[in-house]
């Protein structure tokens, strides 16, 4: 009998493991690859106001019997790129056309917490929200995605996801391909599953640590995409807007290309590497130099997630993607080499931290807590910066994201990090058994009753309540108390 059992256990194992999936060499690469338009915006009064509708729809990604019914803003899939330069004040108007409640976050944003668009501020269906604040930091790659308590992950990957770029001085100096669609491109990484109809399955193995693994790959919301390189270099814009996945991104021949933005803006000199590791909610930008005629595919390699083998598996960390090809055309632009030097180094000193901080994030809880309302549960002062030391401990990946504030990583175990991390950041990726080092520097946006969030990015640990509240406060004042529930009309 117990043999028996055994056989039945083990039947039962191999069929529950994980299958890894490897589309290398297999993508047909037969549509062009679709690139968010830019969102249109007037200025008034000095301020560039800019629309959003968040909105349902249908998508033809080109699976299954019909076409799959998506979210997204102004469209059916993903959002318009917003962009706006350093300085310069900015208003959303967004209308919530969605049969629930939303939020739209600034994902790398310095602002108030009122215009944060956080748990706090959600948006009612057939209601609107119009955040307003002056762009006050440097030139970045940042996103934006909605963050309604317990529902993000369902929200952003039905596809509320866009993308938010802003240009300041030193970028627009640098000689650094920045014609938006034709030599800067951005590319939006989200992982799907389909059904035989062509609707997104939630695809979560019952090992899985992490939560959503779909096997098909859109960049844009295009499988299988090309784009037309006319100039000899091409900067990617690179976002993982998928839920759990963690991607090792690389070029399919192995070449160098040249990392020259992260999180929170460029960084101070390129780093010529082959693979550029993003977790959840992480940007990379990329320079890549490209042959005339010669095509190069942009693909994802299993990425070492720091896990046992098993976790891994189920983690995703054995998958390999064909993900997008560029395609040279004959005759290319001349592109000038990527220069030497990029932006200044953050220069944030440990010696100038107020305070040490802990995190331990374990399960789907951090410190043993789980996100409440009306909980704050640290208060930090604005225009501060303080340690804070993250650990991890149950084996599981998880990240670390806060909003309101930009970090820079100082030590993961005790060592420098390579020149990848030398950039500000807003997410980093926090493997199993590990303990990250970051100073974290606050905005100067005090508000002592409406929190900021950190949390993990893998969406599902978020939903179930991996997230704690900050509130930023002035020298001296008190902290006060978050309302329970907030919603507009
Ligand atoms: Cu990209 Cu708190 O979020
Ligand atoms: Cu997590």
């Amino acid at each position: 009998l117990l043999v028996l059992a055994f056989a039945g256990l083990a039947a039962l194992a191999l069929t529950w493991a994980r299958a890894s999936t490897d589309t290398t060499g297999r993508v047909a690469f037969d549509r062009p690859l679709n690139v968010p338009p830019l969102a249109p915006s007037r200025v008034e009064d000095g301020t560039r106001v800019f629309e959003l509708r968040a909105t349902a729809g249908t998508t033809d990604f080109g699976v299954g019997d019909s076409a799959t019914r998506t979210w997204g803003f102004n469209g059916a899939y993903l959002g318009p790129t917003l962009r706006a330069e350093r300085g310069e004040p900015v208003r959303i108007d967004v209308t919530n056309a969605l049969p629930e409640a939303t939020t739209v976050h600034w994902h790398g944003h310095e602002l108030p917490a009122a215009m944060d668009g956080g748990p706090h501020q959600a948006i009612a269906p057939g209601a609107g929200w119009q955040p307003s604040w002056t762009v006050d930091q440097p030139a970045a790659t940042t996103w934006y995605h909605p963050h309604p308590h317990g529902a993000t992950a369902h929200q952003v990957s039905r596809g509320m996801a866009g993308m938010f770029i802003l240009d300041d001085t030193t970028s627009r100096a640098l000689e650094l391909p920045d014609e938006y669609g034709v030599d800067d491109i951005p590319v939006i990484v989200q992982d799907q599953a389909f059904d035989d109809d062509g609707q997104f399955r939630r695809a979560e193995h019952p090992f899985s640590p992490v939560g959503h693994l779909g096997d098909q790959i859109l960049a844009n919301g295009t499988i299988g995409g090309y784009h037309e390189v006319t100039t000899e270099r091409l900067r990617l814009r690179l976002l993982n807007a998928s839920p759990a996945r963690v991607y090792d991104f690389g070029l399919g021949d192995d070449r160098e290309f040249a990392l020259v933005g992260t999180d929170g803006g460029l960084l101070p000199a390129p780093h010529r590497t082959d693979a550029v590791r993003l977790s959840p909610g992480e940007r990379a930008e990329i320079v890549v130099s490209l042959d005339p005629g010669e095509r190069v595919v942009l693909r994802s390699t299993p990425p070492d997630l720091g896990t046992d083998p098993w976790t891994g598996r189920f983690a995703g960390g054995d998958d390999r993607f064909d993900i997008l090809q560029l395609r040279a055309a004959e005759h290319l632009v001349p592109v000038p080499e990527v220069p030497d030097r990029l932006a200044g180094t953050p220069g944030l000193d440990p010696a100038d931290a107020v305070a040490t901080r802990r995190f331990r994030f374990s399960g789907i809880s951090i410190n043993d807590r789980r996100m409440v309302m009306d909980r704050v549960d640290e208060a930090v002062v604005a225009d501060t910066t303080e340690l804070w030391e993250l650990s991890t401990s149950d084996g599981s990946p998880h990240n670390f994201h806060v909003h309101g504030a930009r970090f820079t990583v100082l030590e993961v175990d005790g060592e420098r990090p390579g020149p990848e991390l030398t950039g500000w950041k807003d997410t980093v990726y926090l493997a199993p058994s590990t303990t990250t080092r970051v100073l974290v520097h606050f905005a100067d946006h005090a508000d002592p009753n409406l929190p900021f969030m950190i949390h993990c990015h893998f969406l599902r640990h978020e939903d179930q309540g991996m997230m704690l509240q900050f509130v930023i406060l002035e020298p001296g004042q008190e902290r006060g108390r978050p309302p329970a529930t907030h919603a507009t009309e």
